[in-house]
């Protein structure tokens, strides 16, 4: 098939949960037309045996020898000036270090500059690092570090985001007449969503090493996802100038945003220690560290008032409030994604969407995969759900008569360049689980112990950086540099965090060559070596990177000289269809393409304890040609899965000091292989012509419209007109909802 000839099916595959129901799987061997390209067809990841293995190093794997352990102060109070801190006597080889021991910017380069490396005068959330105390036994360090005494002036800090007073960010945009269509329309609805924090829960947890060297440089490596974001930080932090000091990834286990901007600040803080000992700094955090203090999805709070009119949305006025935490660090960016998504798939003539990021005092809320985008959708599509019920119309039926298309504007008046496969998709997914019939069957009156119910989520996946980003920011720049022997390796800057970049990238410059994928290789990225391709975010690697990596290839074929050394370069260019998007105006195409999905989530609720069992996943992906088949499953599964546990188990929480209360696994739970459902997931394929072969943005699209579905099927499963606002949406809520009168 050549480029942008429209789509194609792939096969279904079906993963068989530990609880599936087997005797179903009839529906899950049938083969779709499928003439799967070369370019599709799945290779042994290049990380796979290093991984399963255990050879590959890890950060914490390095040797110790010589190396000095940190390890953090952290403040115990929400928010206090700090008055004193009594440090104990310290045994020759351990330094104690904090603000003052900053040579450069005491701010870590995000977006703004407010979170500090180690803390000003002020503590703004439980947690926050005043001094690390770095040495050569860890227990020593550990013990030292609990024998510090810190005088604080407590302060009353700010909780509630209902309430609290500092907006961070505000973004309004709109288009239409929304007061006109209020003032005509038939009927208004009115609600309020909720969504907790999810946690990344990357099996690795969050840790970096610096390591002073000659001519006082400074190498920092470790479990990151951008090694430029924290070059920028430690550069700043540091005082020094680009070559000052070069970042590496490490192979890192996991990532999934947790470890976009964190390492930022860990990078920082090792590197200020390793500077003022003279010596490698490591420091590693235990789980409970990690979940307490480090970065987690945004819990939000959204209201929509919504003008329906000869049965149809005519108007939406959406006010949505994310919480961002006490300081700014990627809050405005996710707000952004949030804001843009909230109108969901919808072609809605009349819209103004309000959003703030309010500072609470707690950890800083940060990128978890879909980025601002679960927030909104899960309200969309379950206001959406409500407002069916009420006008007495099949949810689906309601939705499906009022989605976008190609050539629409999209909800910040850019257009929707290329094909919309959502009615396609949609009967791909009803196709597979049999969604409609089960629909109207288990919408009948159910008595038993057990009752069941169907749900289905449509949404989209803005593919690439959001707004200007990759055009007046990023600019991102690949190389390819041929070996004398004829072996071609990758320099650009984007991290393997389990997504296979290490992988796809050789495969694209492999096939554009037409050499064996052997001799192309790509190694965890240095910002020594690599240009800056950007960084790890936004399922931009693949689209973006991958893309200029082809060019870059082709490139080099013309150029090839068998047994010479040989370099080409490949800048980024926004492409011409683009409408530009300007932030101030928040208006434009804020994505060049987007990935779309649909997806069925069937549970069976007992009503004597509460708890569900999901019963099947389906869903249909289309994230262009897949570059790789199994890699682009995979995600699209682990997505899935991810998406049902912020649905339902996944609950995270603080005190009325701000304190976290759920800081293990025991206490936070997400699902594991006994909570794998049948699930079954395709792709629908819509080339991009942009994207490499026609590959669109894929790591973040499957767990983005997750809880609408799963929230959809609980409904129908309680019965008795039931309306949810909130995820997660535990075993304990359901019970709540039983035990009201009726059931
Ligand atoms: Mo991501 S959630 O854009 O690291």
């Amino acid at each position: 098939m050549t480029k942008g000839s429209g789509w194609m099916w792939i096969p279904l595959r079906t993963t068989e949960g530990a609880g599936a129901d087997t005797s179903r799987n009839d529906v899950c061997n049938r083969r779709l037309d499928a003439t799967m390209e070369k370019i599709s067809q799945s290779v042994r990841k290049k990380d796979h045996s290093p991984k399963v293995s255990g050879r590959s190093i890890y950060v914490d794997d390095y040797s110790g020898d010589g190396v000095l352990t940190g390890k953090m102060l952290r403040s115990s109070l929400a928010k206090a000036r700090i008055l004193r801190v009594n440090v104990p006597e310290l045994p020759p080889g351990y330094v104690y270090v904090d603000a003052k021991d900053v040579p450069g910017d005491n701010n870590v380069n995000i977006v703004l500059d407010d979170c500090p490396v180690f803390a000003r005068e002020t503590v703004e959330y439980i947690g926050e690092p005043i001094a690390m105390i770095v040495g050569p036994d860890p227990l020593e360090v550990e013990r030292l570090v609990a024998s510090c005494r810190i005088e604080y002036e407590e302060l009353s800090p700010e909780l509630d985001i209902r309430t609290a007073k500092t907006a961070f960010f505000t973004y309004e945009y709109g288009k239409g007449d929304v007061e006109k269509a209020f003032k005509e329309a038939d009927k208004v609805y009115e609600e309020e969503f909720s969504t907790g924090y999810q946690e990344q829960a990357y099996m690795e947890p969050q840790g970096m090493m610096a390591e002073p060297e000659a001519g006082g440089k400074m190498f920092v490596h470790g479990s990151l996802q951008c090694a430029y974001y924290v070059h920028g930080a430690v550069m700043r932090a540091l005082g020094c100038k680009p070559d000052g000091v070069h970042i590496k990834q490490d192979v890192t286990g996991g990532g999934f945003g947790g470890k976009e901007d964190f390492p930022s600040i860990l990078g920082c803080q090792v590197a200020v220690a390793a500077k003022r000992a003279n010596a490698p700094v490591r420091c590693v955090f235990g789980r409970r560290e990690d979940m307490e203090f480090t970065s987690k999805r945004h819990p939000s709070l959204t209201r929509y008032r919504v003008a329906v009119k000869y049965g149809k949305v005519t108007a939406m006025d959406i006010d949505v409030i994310f919480n961002s935490g006490a300081y700014t660090t990627l809050s405005p960016v996710v707000l952004q994604r949030g804001l843009i998504c909230a109108s969901g798939v919808y072609n809605i003539p009349n819209l103004h969407v309000y959003g703030r990021a309010m500072k609470t005092n707690t950890a800083p809320t940060g990128a978890y995969r879909g980025f601002g985008a679960p927030q909104t959708y899960f309200a969309v599509e379950t206001m959406m759900n409500h407002i069916a019920y009420d006008l007495g119309a099949e949810p689906l039926e309601f939705k499906r008569g009022q989605m976008v298309r190609q050539g629409d504007s999209t909800s910040t008046s850019g257009k929707y360049h290329f094909p919309v496969p959502l009615p396609a998709m949609i009967d791909e997914v009803d196709g597979m689980c049999g969604y409609r019939k089960k629909r109207s069957l288990y919408a009948k009156e159910q008595k038993g112990r057990y009752r069941r119910g169907i749900g289905l989520s449509l949404w989209f996946h803005g593919a690439g950086f959001t707004g200007s980003g990759e055009r007046d920011h990023i600019k991102a720049i690949v190389k390819l540099r041929k070996n004398a022997d004829d072996t071609v390796e990758i320099l650009a800057a984007n991290g393997e965090i389990g997504q296979g970049v290490r992988t796809t990238f050789p495969k694209i410059v492999a096939h554009e060559l037409n050499i064996p994928l052997e001799d192309v290789y790509y190694e965890q990225p240095d910002t020594a070596r690599v240009p800056d391709s950007g960084p790890t975010v936004a399922s931009r690697s693949l689209m973006i990177v991958g893309e200029l990596l082809r060019r870059a290839a082709i490139k080099l074929r013309t150029v090839w000289e068998s047994g010479e050394v040989q370099e080409v370069t490949e800048h980024y260019k926004e492409p011409d269809f683009m409408i530009p998007f300007y932030l101030d105006k928040f208006q434009g195409d804020a994505y060049p393409t987007y990935a779309w999905a649909v997806c069925a989530v069937e549970l069976e609720l007992d009503t004597l304890s509460g708890f569900s069992k999901v019963l099947g996943a389906y869903g249909s992906y289309d994230v262009g040609t897949p570059i790789d088949y199994d890699i682009v499953l995979g995600q699209m599964e682990g997505g899935f899965l991810q998406g049902l546990g912020y649905s339902s188990i996944e609950k995270m929480e603080y005190d009325g000091k701000g304190r976290i209360r759920n800081n293990s696994f025991s206490d936070y739970l997400i699902p594991t292989t006994m909570d794998v459902p049948l699930m079954q997931c395709m792709l629908h394929v819509e080339k991009y012509p942009d994207g490499p072969y026609g590959a669109k943005g894929a790591g973040e699209l499957p767990l983005v419209g997750v809880p609408g579905a799963y929230l959809e099927a609980m409904e129908q499963a309680l019965g008795h007109g039931t309306r949810l606002h909130h995820i997660p949406f535990s075993a304990e809520d359901a019970m709540e909802e039983l035990m009201k009168e009726g059931r």
